[in-house]
């Protein structure tokens, strides 16, 4: 007997994937609801799908429409201040890597984070992770790398793990200790120490589930990226990396090569990159939030990410930088807008896609038996709805793991 049987109700199981259209998903689709109109929840987990089972409990869904929890893939939540300052300055003209390179940028953030205590990390960064827990994000990635030494960067992390435990979502920690190198710092000098001393504390602990670096002209190269992967892959973790975000480096094919879960921005990224993501099977993590904010020109290159099958999530990389954005709908929405995802596109961006950049893609972020019960309730006719209408869309109820939360 399951535990509960969800029922009178339109869901979408978000299990289709490019390759169900033949490489090239109509763009203009919406996401297809399954026949089925119930399911059932065992121990927080999909126990039965588009069948009536007996069940202890029943739960009447009124009619309504059924999305897999969202999964927002990529984020810096935690950190404290902000940098509205610098968003003038840059609004009267002045371009992000100027202002990096005059010591702002990420590296204001570090003075404020280094400043903060664990409490006040917390205290400051909750309320953005609840705010998007109402939009129906039940799995969070939140990234360290505004610590930038060992103590910080524990911090940051430890911060990160509470939210989850303070909130009902899953949060998931990447050790970003490789963001940029801080002042005063030589950069392979700082990098060893993050290979050789910040890394293995951080995994001793267990604070983290995954590793990243920033390649960039303003932060770190591709001979780091090469180091920083080798020991990521000593220490069991997978890689993720920032990637063709303001220039062209080439860290898009290498993070590939070496096995990367996905590769983050993309916005330079080339055809050599899209296709050794292809060969290699790694996400397209696409940051619509981080173009609009920053005003860059040049979009993804999304048609050849589609037509190379490679999967396309969609993230809010929130931060206090780059997007200000503490809405996963509203990037949802810029990622059809901005860069031409269409419904289905966008809306697999943000559950199944999401899930394989986190390396969680046979857990979560599809309704399927065996996977977890986090799923979002809707008053829409449409889920595609969500890529038209910007606002005053919420979900009516979010479950984890069977459960309101
Ligand atoms: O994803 N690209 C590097 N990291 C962040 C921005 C960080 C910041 O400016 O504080 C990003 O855009
Ligand atoms: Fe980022």
């Amino acid at each position: 007997v399951h535990d509960v049987l969800f029922d009178n109700l339109r869901f979408y199981p978000m299990t289709a994937g490019p390759e169900a259209d033949g490489g090239a998903a109509d763009p203009a689709a919406s996401p297809a609801a399954a026949a089925g109109t119930c399911f059932a929840v065992t121990d927080g987990r999909f126990s039965a799908v588009g069948e009536t089972v007996p069940a202890s409990r029943r739960v009447d869904l009124g009619g309504r429409a059924v999305l897999p929890g969202f999964i927002d893939c990529h984020t810096h939540l935690v950190y404290a201040g902000d940098r509205r300052v610098e968003h003038a300055r840059r609004r009267a003209g002045a371009s992000y890597e100027e202002i990096a390179a005059a010591g702002g940028g990420i590296l204001s953030t570090v003075r404020a984070v280094r400043a903060a205590s664990e409490d006040e990390l917390v205290d400051e960064s909750l309320p953005r992770a609840a705010a998007l827990l109402r939009e129906g994000v039940t799995t969070l990635e939140i990234k360290s790398g505004y610590g930038l030494d060992l103590e910080s960067e524990l911090k940051m992390l430890r911060a990160a793990r509470r939210i989850g435990e303070l909130l009902p979502l899953t949060v998931r920690t990447t050790f970003l200790g490789a963001h940029t190198v801080p002042a005063g710092r030589d950069r392979a000098d700082y990098l060893a120490e993050v290979v050789d001393v910040m890394l293995p504390a951080v995994a001793a602990e267990g604070l983290a589930d995954a590793v990243d670096i920033f390649v960039e002209s303003i932060a770190f190269g591709l001979d780091d990226l090469r180091t920083l992967a080798a020991a990521a892959s000593r220490q069991g973790l997978p890689l993720r990396v920032h990637a063709e975000q303001l220039s062209s480096q080439g860290a898009t094919a290498l993070a590939a090569e070496l096995g990367a879960l996905s590769c983050d921005h993309l916005e330079y990224a080339s055809p050599a990159d899209v296709a050794a993501m292809a060969a290699a099977g790694t996400v397209a993590v696409l940051l619509p939030g981080a173009y609009y904010f920053l005003r860059e020109q040049r979009p993804p290159p999304v048609a050849e990410l589609r037509s190379a099958g490679v999967p396309m999530a969609v993230a809010s990389d929130v931060n206090p930088g780059s997007s200000p954005i503490v809405s996963l709908l509203t990037n949802l929405h810029m990622a059809g807008v901005l860069f031409g995802l269409g419904p289905a596109e966008a809306l697999a961006g943000v559950t199944q896609h999401a899930a394989m950049a986190l390396g969680l893609g046979e857990d979560r972020g599809r309704i399927a038996q065996g996977l977890r019960a986090d799923f979002t309730v809707w008053d829409l006719d449409d889920p595609g709805v969500l890529l038209y209408q910007l606002g005053g869309v919420t979900p009516a109820q979010v479950y984890v793991g069977g459960v309101p939360a």
